[in-house]
């Protein structure tokens, strides 16, 4: 049986790219490696447990003794595993430097070790920091603005220089804001909705002029499965929908969709160095056959209900002492 390893797999991506990848491939056998972060989540896979091709491994992508092993017995191998939350690279850097760039180096230390199949990086729109007009093509510069961002940055630059100097099968993939289930209620749509249906004050940065570009979870799956079929190697390809909308316009969509009032709305002190706008050209993607399949307001309302109908899943987040020292630390004094 074929081997997919899938790091990062208990988080919002990965969790769903497993079950995708399950789905379409069901003669794979899929390997969920992570660390169980605060954003990896086991309940995220639930549905999975007792499959007999799908394999839960807790273990770090910085650690080589703990990786190297389902590296070397891949087929392929997509690494989704980052910290990801651009307000908490405000708070504190240092596991976005370990494992945005340290962890890249140690999956790629190890492929070149024992050579690989393909491995799909997965990055974001983000390094190439705020595009005020029209769209960023992949030779785009890169312009991070957060420590998240020029994380990432670093782990595609490692990444590239080691499919280019030991001939490394690796493509970059560099993806618009994604949403869907089992997305983590720190960022801002399950947020928006959590409070909302908590009747909790939303928290707007700035003005809420800022513009985002979105794809539902699926579809970023779905391109990465067509990328795996049809990319060619040591090549950047942006994912993206043309879906744009102001962070104010997605807000109060959310307060329509469950009914709730457009007070709740609170704008508050601006995040700092916070990107006007991202957008990128995804035309190299789309010339090879690719288009999303869901439109930006039936899978927000997809969404909305997700969250309605399994307040098992972020009730247990919400919870939890970490999210309310994380929610202390960046909105108490913003609410204030
Ligand atoms: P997430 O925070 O929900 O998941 C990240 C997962 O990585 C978690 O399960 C966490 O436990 C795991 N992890 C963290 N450090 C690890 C380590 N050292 N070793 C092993 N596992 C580790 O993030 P997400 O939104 O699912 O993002 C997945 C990837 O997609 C990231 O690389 C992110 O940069 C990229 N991306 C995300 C978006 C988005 O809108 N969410 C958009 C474009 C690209
Ligand atoms: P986020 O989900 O953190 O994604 P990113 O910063 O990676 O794009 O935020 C999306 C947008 O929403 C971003 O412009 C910041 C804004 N935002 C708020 O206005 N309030 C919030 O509480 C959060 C989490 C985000």
């Amino acid at each position: 049986m074929p081997t997919i390893l899938v790091t990062g797999g208990a988080g919002f991506i990965g969790s769903n790219f497993v079950r995708y990848w399950l789905r379409q491939h069901p003669s794979w056998e899929v390997v969920a490696f992570d660390k169980l972060t605060y954003a990896g989540n086991k309940s995220n896979l639930k549905d999975l447990e007792g499959q007999t091709n799908f394999t839960f491994v807790q273990g770090d992508i910085c650690d080589r003794e703990q990786i190297e092993p389902w590296v070397a017995k891949a087929d392929i191998i997509v690494n989704f595993a980052a910290e990801t939350h651009v307000d908490r690279s405000l708070l504190s850097s240092g596991e976005f430097v370990r494992t945005d760039v340290l962890g890249v180096h140690t999956i790629m230390e190890c492929a070149h070790e024992h050579g690989t199949g393909l491995i799909v990086h997965i990055s974001t729109d983000e390094v190439y920091g705020p595009i005020l007009e029209a769209s960023a093509d992949e030779d785009a510069p890169l312009r991070p603005s957060s420590p998240y961002a020029a994380s990432k940055a670093g782990g595609d630059l490692l990444a590239l220089a080691y499919a280019k100097s030991f001939r490394i099968p690796v493509i970059i993939t560099r993806c618009c804001n994604n949403f869907g289930p089992y997305q983590h209620p720190e960022k801002l749509i399950p947020l928006m909705i959590t409070n909302a249906l908590l009747d909790l004050p939303l928290p707007v940065y700035g003005d809420g002029k800022q513009v985002r570009e979105w794809i539902f979870v699926e579809d970023h799956c779905s391109a990465l499965d067509f990328l795996i079929e049809n990319g060619t190697p040591s090549e950047i390809y942006n994912i993206g929908t043309g879906y744009e909308k102001q962070n104010i316009e997605v807000v109060r969509a959310i307060l329509k969709l469950l009914g709730k009032p457009e007070s709740l709305i609170r704008f508050v002190a601006d995040r700092p160095a916070h990107d006007r706008r991202y957008s990128v050209n995804w035309e190299k993607l789309q010339k090879l056959g690719w288009q999303p399949k869901h439109d930006f307001d039936s899978a927000l309302t997809q969404t909305v209900a997700w969250y309605r109908e399994n307040e098992w899943w972020w009730r247990q987040i919400r919870d939890s002492e970490e999210f309310k020292r994380y929610y202390e630390a960046n909105y108490a004094w913003r609410l204030k």
